[in-house]
């Protein structure tokens, strides 16, 4: 089926079948990830046949995390020629994110990578992949970037719950403990935090590490920086014409929310579809005290602090 884009690739059902699973939402141990077992396939099929470009950009994160915004925000930035970010008809006025930036780890899942090769460069794609599970072709590539985002691992547990939960049946509680054993959606999410904040430190020209706690205290510094990282610097006429709020304001979590899309069901092949309000829920900082006890948050940062130590990298 070579990449005519057709073909889900079903050939890597036999690695898949045999690998570790866990928890009832059907993850797959791979590599020391947890991988929903249809995305293993798109994992396998990526490091086998992503074909990188010069000028390559991939959004990475854990899920919940931030994706969305950071998959708005620079598909704002970088098409901002075309599509001006105050502009009533700008494509974030009427589509999900995740229509506008494609998600790589889907389309190989799906196998319509060819939809990839389609893309004019340079190209901006996003990925829930470890970085150690990253096509070599990308990761060790000096000419394609990488911006990060991650976020405080128990307010992603907490968005995570929301969102799954409408699709699959378990409790928070249930959730918890699987999380505390990194068996969650591309976890643990602290070995995925680790191999990009590592990443980062070797080659911060290449790799750009974001919080999303802080892309939150100061969204225009941010945008700035994601602007100059990207090779779109804001100029001095963009900084007079406001376009950096321009930016943010056409990305805020309300702006997003408030834009009737359709729902977001992602390539053929995934079980579930996310309505577009889904990917919006609540856009703040601790929520996990909502629904932590202290206790079970005192466990969970142990885990987490035991896990970091000595990356220089704490939460
Ligand atoms: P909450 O569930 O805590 O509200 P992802 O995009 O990786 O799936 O992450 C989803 C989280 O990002 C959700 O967190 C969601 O509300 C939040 N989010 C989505 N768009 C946002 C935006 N424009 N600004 C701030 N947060 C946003």
């Amino acid at each position: 089926d070579d990449d005519n884009g057709a073909a889900p690739p079903d050939e890597y059902d036999d690695i898949v079948s045999a690998l570790p699973t866990s928890t009832t939402i059907g993850l797959r141990h791979y590599h020391g990830a947890w991988v929903s077992e249809w995305r293993v396939r798109g994992v396998i099929s990526a490091q086998r046949r992503f074909v990188p470009r010069p000028g390559d950009m991939l959004l990475g994160s854990p899920p919940k995390c931030g994706t969305t915004w950071l998959k708005a925000l620079s598909f704002a930035v970088m098409a901002r020629d075309a599509y001006p970010p105050a502009g009533a008809g700008h494509p974030l006025r009427r589509l999900n994110p995740h229509d506008c930036v494609p998600f790589m780890d889907e389309l190989f899942s799906a196998g319509q990578q060819a939809k990839l090769d389609a893309l004019p460069s340079p190209r901006l794609m996003n990925t829930h992949m470890h970085h150690s599970l990253l096509p070599a072709s990308v990761a060790d590539n000096p000419a394609c970037k990488i911006v990060y985002v991650c976020r405080e691992p128990k307010d992603m547990v907490v968005s995570m719950w929301h969102f799954l939960r409408g699709a699959w049946r378990f409790t928070f509680a249930e959730l918890f403990e699987w999380a505390c054993e990194g068996k969650t959606p591309n976890g643990p999410v602290w070995e995925h935090i680790l191999g990009y904040w590592r990443a980062s430190r070797a080659a911060p020209e290449r790799v750009m590490f974001l919080r999303y706690e802080e892309m939150l205290a100061d969204p225009i510094g941010h945008v700035r920086e994601l602007a100059r990282f990207l090779g779109r610097p804001f100029s001095a006429a963009d900084e007079a014409a406001g376009l950096p709020a321009s930016v943010v304001e056409l990305c805020s979590f309300e702006a997003l929310r408030g834009v009737s899309a359709r729902s977001v069901g992602s390539c053929s092949g995934s079980r579930v579809e996310f309505s577009h309000q889904s990917y919006f829920r609540k856009g703040a900082v601790g929520d996990w005290t909502n629904h932590m006890t202290a206790d079970m948050a005192r466990r969970f940062d142990a885990i987490v602090e035991d896990k970091l130590r000595g990356s220089g990298l704490a939460f």
